[in-house]
């Protein structure tokens, strides 16, 4: 063998094994070899490249490092115009589109594709006989940027595509960076004190338009592909469902939340169903977007202006909005944490008008470096408290103010203390102070806890306000009259109150222990706890080496069970509920046999006819079973109600057992 055909043979092999150790790392998380073996052979192949030029090839893995700085971007045209999407913000706007749709069509249900709205940059890739040869932005729609070296960087980016594909191809798709990715960046950022991103589409773009590839490389960027632009006719597929499955065979990704839906009802359960997911998802999506599946129907609905008539984005509300923090209050919890609240200039966001925001702790305070005064980003994100995000610290005026937290408890004046190590401060007044005897009043009656019907958190600090109650035991001491005879009360609410609290006695010992309001102990651990010793009595009695034996009890839940059942106070006014008709049926523990669902895995999906979603769970964690949000491999079954969406291809995929609602019921009945 001549030392050039030698040469070539070693470069194809490293070109190989380099593209294999890359699949490890980056698409399974399982490295092969270490970073240094890694380098080792990518440094090889890259002395052979430079020294013999003629072994450069397009698809080489030292693309991927990046090239050398350019000056500036070349201008890119685009053959086929990259359009944008008309925007739906509510369900009528996208029931309008699916109607347009639909008076075109002339059929009644039609099918969309239902794809997640990521985050990040439109890109244009251009395949030639399957390498990747250029890669463009959108710019504005006619012409973008070369962004081909940069492009080259992002490893989920095919440089060589796999099987039968059409000769020149180019496909459309977002670049974006993950959650984590975004997060790692800035931290990294900051550890330099560098300027942070203000979010990952940002980051993102910010790093794809670096005219230093090899700034490039070092971000983790990702990307999935949804589109087309030139495209040999004869090669494109029915639908837009088959198109994708082409793009995932030929080795480019496609987003594993894509869906095929029928009609505008399917588009809003997708919708709904994402809008749930979207805070556990690995990416930031702003929406969903709909497209109509079938190409030809696509080509008929036709484009206006810069948007498709087939396809429509339907937009999450935002969520974050900049607005000035007018004043800083504390609030004070059931077990006394002391929670500073930032009160706002009302702003809209996540779909409503907030004007109270978290601002979690002093220490957090510290760490945002947020003062009175001060503009500010707040979020809003599902249904979680709205927060302080972030100060927008250039445009901080000189007449901003510090805030420190009070020396006492602006309820009970009663010392605020902070414990070594916690960045949670308390009032120490306990149930002396009326704020932590209202929340925790609210707490008892809470839905899943005593559930009492009529009794709202307005009504409880009235009547905490109003000296008629002090704690929990004397709800069950109220009269109607005086009730009565409160502000904004009349007999019909105050009848409501009684016959509540009357209903709420017969109750469940879980419930109970959950209603208690011991620190720690969540619906969950009560629920555990309740099937593990089947009495009150035999919790109280429970030493630290008992309950240890419990699941999810630790140490720390452990002492905060003991120093409960060891106050003087808290054994009295459960006595008191006991007296005053609180009953429950002790649950019957068979030490010989487990619970039916010990130990079983079990995920709640889509609507139940029979039970709400709070009644299954409850009857299912009786029975021992634990009920998670999310399907995984450690999943047993998976209980699907109508409408269940990507849960049930999740489970699918995992060759996790699905349950309809005939089959939750012979479970819960204990049948095999
Ligand atoms: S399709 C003709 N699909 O949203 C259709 N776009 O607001 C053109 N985007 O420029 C785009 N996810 O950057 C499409 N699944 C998806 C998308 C998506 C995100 C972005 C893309 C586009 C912008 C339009």
């Amino acid at each position: 063998m001549n030392q050039s055909t030698e040469q070539s043979k070693r470069a194809a092999t490293l070109r190989e094994q380099i593209n294999l150790h890359n699949q490890s790392y980056y698409q399974f998380d399982d490295p092969q070899i270490s970073d240094a073996e890694y380098d080792l052979l990518l440094r090889e192949l890259q002395a052979l490249e430079e020294k013999h030029p003629e072994l450069i090839r397009l698809d080489s893995p030292t693309h991927r490092v990046g090239a050398p700085p350019l000056k500036i971007f070349e201008e890119v045209r685009h053959v086929v115009p990259m359009l944008s999407l008309n925007n739906a913000f509510s369900d009528e706007e996208l029931v309008d589109f699916g109607r347009k749709v639909q008076e075109k069509m002339g059929n009644t249900s039609t099918e969309y594709i239902a794809e997640p709205k990521l985050d990040g940059l439109a890109i244009s890739l251009l395949y030639k006989e399957g390498v990747l040869v250029q890669a463009a932005t959108r710019g504005d729609g006619k012409s973008g940027e070369n962004v081909t070296e940069n492009i080259r960087t992002v490893h989920d980016i095919p440089l060589r595509l796999k099987g039968d594909f059409p000769v020149r191809l180019e496909v459309r798709g977002e670049v974006f960076m993950s959650k984590r990715g975004f997060e790692k960046l800035n931290q990294q950022a900051e550890e330099k004190g560098e300027k942070l991103f203000a979010n990952p589409r940002n980051a993102a773009a910010g790093s794809l338009r670096q005219l230093d590839s090899k700034i490039t490389a070092r971000r983790s960027l990702s990307f999935y592909c949804y589109g087309y632009g030139e495209f040999p006719e004869q090669n494109l597929p029915e639908n837009q469902i088959d198109l994708l499955e082409k793009f995932n065979q030929w080795g480019l990704p496609v987003s594993p939340e894509v869906e095929l839906v029928h009609g505008i009802d399917g588009c809003i359960a997708y919708y709904k169903e994402m809008e749930n997911r979207r805070s556990a998802l690995a990416y930031e999506i702003d929406g969903v977007v709909f497209k109509v599946n079938n190409f030809s129907s696509q080509r008929l609905l036709g484009s206006i202006a810069r948007a498709p008539r087939w396809a429509i984005a339907r937009k999450f509300p935002a969520e974050e909005a900049i607005t000035t923090i007018l004043d800083i209050d504390v609030q004070v919890g059931r077990t006394g944490a002391i929670t500073p609240v930032a009160r706002l200039a009302p702003v809209f966001v996540g779909g409503v008008t907030v004007t109270n925001a978290t601002l979690h702790n002093i220490d957090e305070i510290r760490r945002k470096d947020v003062r009175i005064g001060d503009k500010v980003v707040v979020r809003r994100a599902g249904d979680v408290i709205p927060e302080v995000a972030r100060v927008l610290l250039d445009k901080r005026a000189p007449s901003t103010r510090l805030f420190n937290l009070p020396a006492q408890c602006p309820i009970c004046q009663s010392a605020i203390e902070k414990t070594e190590g916690e960045s949670v401060s308390r009032c120490s007044g306990g149930l002396f102070c009326s704020a932590q005897q209202k929340e925790a009043i609210k707490h008892f009656s809470s839905r899943k806890a005593m559930d009492i019907d009529g009794l709202g958190s307005k009504l409880v600090e009235q009547l905490v306000d109003e000296g008629l109650i002090q704690n929990i035991a004397d709800l069950y001491n109220l009269q109607l009259e005086p009730v009565m005879a409160l502000e904004r009360m009349g007999k019909k609410s105050a009848e409501n109150l009684i016959a509540g609290l009357e209903k709420s006695k017969q109750t469940t010992l879980a419930a109970f222990i959950f209603a208690l309001g011991i620190r720690d102990i969540g619906e969950v651990t009560a629920q555990t706890l309740a099937n593990h010793f089947g009495s009150l009595g035999a919790i109280k009695a429970a030493n630290e080496e008992a309950l240890l034996e419990t699941q999810d009890v630790g140490p720390i839940v452990a002492k905060h069970l003991i120093t409960f059942f060891q106050q003087p106070h808290n054994l009295e006014v459960i006595d008191r509920l006991q007296q005053a008709g609180i009953t429950w049926d002790d649950v019957i523990i068979d030490s010989t046999r487990e619970l039916p669902l010990q130990g079983k895995t079990i995920v709640l999906t889509g609507t139940l006819e029979r039970f709400s979603r709070d009644q299954a769970k409850k009857a299912l964690q009786e029975l021992g079973a634990k009920v998670s949000g999310s399907v995984s491999s450690k999943t047993d079954y998976l209980v699907a109600g109508n409408n269940s969406g990507s849960k049930l291809d999740k489970a699918a995929k995992l060759n996790i057992s699905v349950l309809d609602e005939d089959q939750l019921s012979e479970l819960l009945l204990g049948k095999p």
